[in-house]
C-alpha cells in the first residue's frame, strides 16, 4: 500500500503526462497542416515507396469561386486550379513541345480537358482526325505525315465506341517573335495488351527497326516502337489505365499485360520522356444502365472491388520503378480514391461530367509546373 502521499504525486504526474501528451499532439498537427510540402511528383513518388500505395488521402472542398477542388493530405497547392497564364510560360520553360495521351473513353476526355485548358491562352486547330465510324481503327490517321505505309498496317475491331485518335496543335501567340507550339495528341489505348493496330511486313524494310523486319504485335508496341518513332517523341505521356479491361481479362492476366506495357516503356521510351501512369478511376453503379448495375466480374467482384484490386496490381507492377528517381515512370494520387470522393459527378456510371476532368488536369498541371 502506497502512503496518501505518495498517491497524491503520482495523480499529479499522471495529470501532467496527459497535459504535455496532448500538447505534443496538438503542435505536431498543425505543424504537419500549415507546414505540409508543396505537392510535386518527387513527393508522391517518395509517399509511394514509404506508404507502400499511391497516395489516397484528402478532400474535396469548395474553393472561393465556389468549384469544388481536390486537396491532399500529403502536400499543398498554392493555388485552388492552376492560373490560365501560368500553363504557357511552364510549358515553355519545361520544354514541352508534344503531349500523348493513352486512354480509353475517360482518356480522351482527359484530352478534351487540357486541350480546353489550353485553348484559354493558346490558339489550338485540329491537326488531324480520323474516325470511322464503324469501331474500326482507321491505318491512314498512322501514316498521315509519318511515312509510315499503310500496307504494312493491320487493324482490328476495337470494343470502345468513344475512342478514336486525334491531333491538335496549339500556338502561342507571338512574343518578342518567338512563337511557341505544343502539340498534343490522344491515341486509343483500350487495354494494356491488344491487338487493334498491329503491323505485318511481308517485306524487309530498311527504315524500320535493326533488322528491318520489325513487326508490332500489339497495338501498344505499335504506338512506342513504331509510330512515335516516326516524329520528335513525346516529351510527356499521360497512360491513363482504362475501364476495359476488367470486361475481358482476369486479374492475373491484367497484371501480365501491365508487366508487359511498362517493359515495352522501359525498351522503347528515351529517357527524356516522361509517363505519368495513371490508376483506374472508381465507377458509380446507381447511374449505369440496368444491365451493367450488378455485374459481376471474375464472378465474384463487384467492379468497384475489381478496379482496386486492378490498381493494387498495378501499383505493385510499377513500384519497381518508383523506387528509382530517373524512370521514365511517375506516379499520380491514386484516382480511385479521388473519384470517389466526387461520385455525384458521375454522368453514367463509368465517365464523369466535364467539371471532373478538368479539376484533375488541373491539379496534374500544378504538380508539373512546381
Ligand atoms: C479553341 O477555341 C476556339 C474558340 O473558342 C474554337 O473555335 C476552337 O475550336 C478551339 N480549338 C479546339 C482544338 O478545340
Ligand atoms: C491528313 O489529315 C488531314 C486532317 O485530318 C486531312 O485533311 C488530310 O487529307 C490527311 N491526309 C491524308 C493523306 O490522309
Ligand atoms: C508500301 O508497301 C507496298 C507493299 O509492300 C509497296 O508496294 C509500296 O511501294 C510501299 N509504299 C511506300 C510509299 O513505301
Amino acid at each position: 500500500m502506497c502512503s496518501r502521499r505518495q498517491r497524491k504525486w503520482r495523480w499529479v504526474a499522471a495529470v501532467c503526462a496527459v497535459i504535455i501528451l496532448t500538447l505534443t499532439a496538438l503542435r505536431t498537427s498543425t505543424s504537419t497542416r500549415t507546414g505540409r510540402p508543396i505537392c510535386s511528383f518527387d513527393i508522391i513518388r517518395e509517399h509511394c515507396v514509404k506508404h507502400n500505395y499511391f497516395p489516397t488521402g484528402g478532400q474535396w472542398v469548395n474553393d472561393k469561386h465556389g468549384d469544388e477542388v481536390f486537396v491532399p493530405d500529403i502536400c499543398r497547392f498554392t493555388e485552388s486550379a492552376i492560373k490560365v497564364d501560368k500553363v504557357q510560360n511552364c510549358l515553355k520553360r519545361r520544354e514541352v513541345k508534344r503531349m500523348l495521351f493513352l486512354g480509353d473513353s475517360n482518356g480522351i476526355r482527359y484530352f478534351e480537358a487540357m486541350v480546353h485548358l489550353l485553348n484559354k491562352t493558346f490558339l489550338c486547330k485540329l491537326e488531324k482526325t480520323h474516325r470511322s465510324p464503324d469501331f474500326l481503327p482507321d491505318a491512314m490517321y498512322f501514316t498521315n505525315g509519318t511515312r509510315l505505309n499503310a500496307s504494312d498496317i493491320v487493324v482490328h475491331y476495337r470494343d470502345c465506341r468513344q475512342c478514336y485518335e486525334t491531333l491538335v496543335a496549339c500556338t502561342a501567340p507571338q512574343n518578342q517573335g518567338v512563337s511557341f507550339t505544343i502539340k498534343l495528341e490522344f491515341l486509343a489505348m483500350e487495354y494494356f495488351l491488344d491487338t487493334e493496330v498491329t503491323t505485318v511486313r511481308t517485306k524487309k524494310q530498311n527504315n524500320i527497326g535493326r533488322a528491318g523486319w520489325h513487326h508490332s504485335t500489339s497495338t501498344q508496341e505499335f504506338i512506342f516502337s513504331e509510330y512515335l518513332k516516326k516524329q520528335p517523341y513525346p516529351d510527356v505521356i499521360l497512360l491513363f489505365s482504362s475501364n476495359h479491361d476488367k470486361a475481358r481479362n482476369t486479374l492475373e492476366k491484367m497484371r501480365a499485360d501491365m508487366e508487359y506495357l511498362k517493359s515495352l516503356i522501359n525498351v522503347y521510351v528515351p529517357s527524356t520522356t516522361e509517363v505519368f501512369w495513371f490508376s483506374t478511376l472508381s465507377e458509380y453503379n446507381n447511374k449505369k444502365p440496368k444491365a451493367y448495375r450488378n455485374r459481376k466480374y471474375e464472378r465474384k467482384y463487384a467492379a468497384n472491388e475489381y478496379i482496386q484490386l486492378e490498381n493494387r496490381h498495378l501499383f505493385e507492377v510499377l513500384l519497381p520503378e518508383l523506387s528509382k528517381r530517373d524512370s521514365v515512370i511517375k506516379p499520380f494520387f491514386d484516382i480511385y480514391s479521388m473519384s470517389y470522393g466526387v461520385l455525384h459527378w458521375s454522368t453514367d456510371g463509368i465517365h464523369r461530367e466535364k467539371r471532373w476532368y478538368r479539376a484533375i488536369m488541373s491539379r496534374w498541371l500544378q504538380t508539373f509546373c512546381v
